[in-house]
């Protein structure tokens, strides 16, 4: 018996070296093993630059990419106890673009809701609690405080922009086309503005001169430069991506009189350094945001397994209008 996964044999264009493939079925649980029927993962960012062999580390080769997914559970071991047949599951682990896998339960966590939000739950694991992390770790937002970000429109931008509505901070949002200053007023963006040369003059009058406290960048590059120019003294900017390409920029003067500080977040390390309980406190909240409509990211597209390639292809493009999401589980 067989599954199909998601392989790839070198690093190189996402839709070129990555391919759907025929791997051994993971039947037969051991005493401590959960089986897992994945039922829908996004590709993300991280993925893309994974598999182009980009991101923090090369896996070793073949390698099965994603970082996230949810599914349900189809087998227990004989020493499970927390865990049933048919219980809606988020992976903790990566290497889930597949159909099934074979995992111990610390790597999973369970979703005890209905599945009806399928697909966002799909997309819980890394951009929602990105946002909320980004959000509460770094300055102590109040009700009213202002804070700016770029990419506006992507997933965590979207995430960033419904939480803070959530707790009353607001948010000027940072983005390269003029046709998503309503979409993302509609879900709670106070403000929107487009890329320019201009951003602190614009933010100061936004603000009342009080310019902002969190800067939250996943662009860097002259975006970064601008994005820091927007912040009071004392101000943090969070740089969590590298969609430019370039380095983060911040003028000296800035971090030696004003005491602007530049700091980087990666989820990976963040989860890696809290405890269970505090990772399964963060998730319940934010399955919850979901369930109650409080979060909710566009989907551009829904692909099967076998046309991956194509899911990939239409993930790597510019202008998107959502997450391109992969259900392996269902017929092409
Ligand atoms: N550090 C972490 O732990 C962590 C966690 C989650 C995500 N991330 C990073 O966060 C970023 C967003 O991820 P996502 O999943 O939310 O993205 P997404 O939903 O797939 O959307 C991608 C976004 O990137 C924008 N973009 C692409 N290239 C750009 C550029 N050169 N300049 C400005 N904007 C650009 C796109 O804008 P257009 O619509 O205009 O094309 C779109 O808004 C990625 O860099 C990802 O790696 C990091």
């Amino acid at each position: 018996m067989t599954i199909k996964a998601v392989q790839m044999n070198s690093f190189g264009p996402a839709s070129k070296v990555a391919y759907c493939a025929e791997l051994p079925d993971p039947t037969s649980p051991e005493p401590d093993e959960i089986i897992v029927d994945i039922a829908a993962f996004p590709i993300n960012p991280a993925d893309l630059l994974t598999i182009e062999g980009k991101y923090a580390a090369k896996p070793p080769l073949p390698y099965t990419p994603g970082a996230e997914a949810v599914g349900h559970v189809s087998d227990v071991g004989s020493a499970i106890e927390n865990f049933r047949i048919g219980d809606l599951v988020m992976l903790l682990s990566r290497e889930n673009w597949t159909q099934k896998r074979k995992v111990k339960a610390a790597e999973l966590l369970k979703i005890d809701i209905d599945s009806d939000n399928l697909f966002q739950l799909a997309m819980l694991k890394v951009n929602p609690a990105t946002a909320a992390l980004m959000l509460r770790n770094y300055i102590e937002l109040k009700p009213g405080d202002w804070i700016i970000q770029d990419a506006a429109n992507s997933g965590v931008g979207h995430c960033v922009i419904r939480l803070a509505a959530k707790s009353g901070v607001k948010t000027i949002n940072v983005v390269r086309r003029e046709n998503l200053i309503t979409p993302l007023q509609a879900i709670g963006a106070d403000a929107v503005l487009i890329s320019a040369g201009n951003l602190a003059e614009q933010v100061n009058q936004i603000t009342g001169g009080d310019g902002v406290r969190l800067a939250i960048d996943a662009v860097a590059g002259q975006t970064s430069l601008e994005l820091a120019s927007c912040l009071a003294d004392g101000g943090v900017m969070v740089n969590y991506g590298m969609l430019s390409g370039e380095p983060c920029m911040v003028m000296p003067d800035w971090i030696v009189f004003r005491h602007v500080t530049l700091t980087g977040f990666w989820l990976a390390t963040q989860l890696r350094d809290m405890p269970r309980e505090q990772i399964e406190s963060l998730y319940k909240e934010l399955i919850n945001d979901i369930s109650n409509g409080v979060l909710d990211v566009p989907i551009a597209a829904t692909y099967s397994i076998d046309d991956i390639k194509d899911a990939l292809e239409h993930a790597g493009r510019e202008n998107r209008s959502g997450k391109v999401l992969v259900l392996p589980n269902d017929a092409a």
